[in-house]
């Protein structure tokens, strides 16, 4: 998959040569692309904002710029790419848009920074205005990383184990259950007898139990969206018990 980012500020894209990402950009199975538009500027200042018209305080990103970088993604690209805008005006990313994104072969991430993009940007260059969430950033380059990172998990052959992405929070409309490693004691605090029984049923039962039992205490709205099994409402009710007594 090729991620092309049009950005004022390449070096920050530097954070992706970590971990799962750096690893599935080192084995080809992700390609990142910068294109300053600051490159494609053709006055003396290289300039790439202005002042905003009907006044107000902060400078606009201006179109020409923008979509000469646009253009060299295109020119750099084997196949067709949609354009993704990050910006707080955007509709909430979530894992089901992820699961979309991650079917592209070829994305174009426009990361803006000032006050925004001059609008007109979007009618001659139409594209989905995605957010990470209701706060602002300065730029939406870190959001770009956020969404580079979560859709590069979810391609086949960048996780190792299969199993841990489609056990992800999320995955199934849940929170993830809790877990736990050595030592077995810590502080007083010991590791719940079920997940050293050795017994499988037990241990998914258990986590099967926490996940929803998570999700009913800190994100009720998520359970609303799920259909419960018969034995997922035995479990959450068991939970509710236990957290009640
Ligand atoms: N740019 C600035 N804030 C942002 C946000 N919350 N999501 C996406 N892009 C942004």
């Amino acid at each position: 998959m090729q991620f092309n980012i049009v950005t004022l500020f390449p070096e920050m894209f530097a954070a992706m040569n970590y971990g799962v990402v750096g690893r599935a950009k080192e084995t080809g199975l992700i390609d990142i692309r910068c294109f300053n538009p600051r490159d494609y500027t053709e006055d003396n200042y290289h300039k790439v904002d202005d002042t905003s018209y009907g006044g107000g305080p902060g400078m606009v990103m201006m179109v020409k710029p923008l979509q000469a970088a646009i253009q060299g993604a295109r020119e750099n690209s084997k196949s067709f790419a949609s354009i993704v805008y990050l910006t707080p005006q955007g509709k909430l990313l979530n894992h089901d848009l992820v699961k979309e994104l991650s079917v592209q072969e070829n994305l174009i991430l426009i990361s803006g920074r000032y006050e925004g993009i001059d609008e007109r940007l979007l009618k001659i260059e139409p594209g989905i205005e995605l957010s990470i969430g209701d706060y602002v950033l300065s730029g939406g380059e870190l959001a770009s990383m956020v969404l580079i990172d979560t859709v590069t998990r979810q391609l086949p052959g960048v996780v190792g184990d299969a199993g841990s992405v489609a056990q992800d929070s999320f995955s199934a409309g849940l929170l993830d259950y809790p877990h736990y490693t050595r030592p077995e004691v810590i502080n007083d605090l010991k590791v719940p007898d079920v997940l050293l029984s050795g017994n499988h049923a037990e241990i998914a039962r258990f986590r099967r139990k926490q996940a929803l039992g998570r999700t009913w205490l800190r994100r009720p709205e998520l359970l609303a969206k799920i259909e419960l099994t018969a034995i997922d409402r035995m479990l959450l009710n068991e939970f509710i018990e236990e957290t009640s007594s």
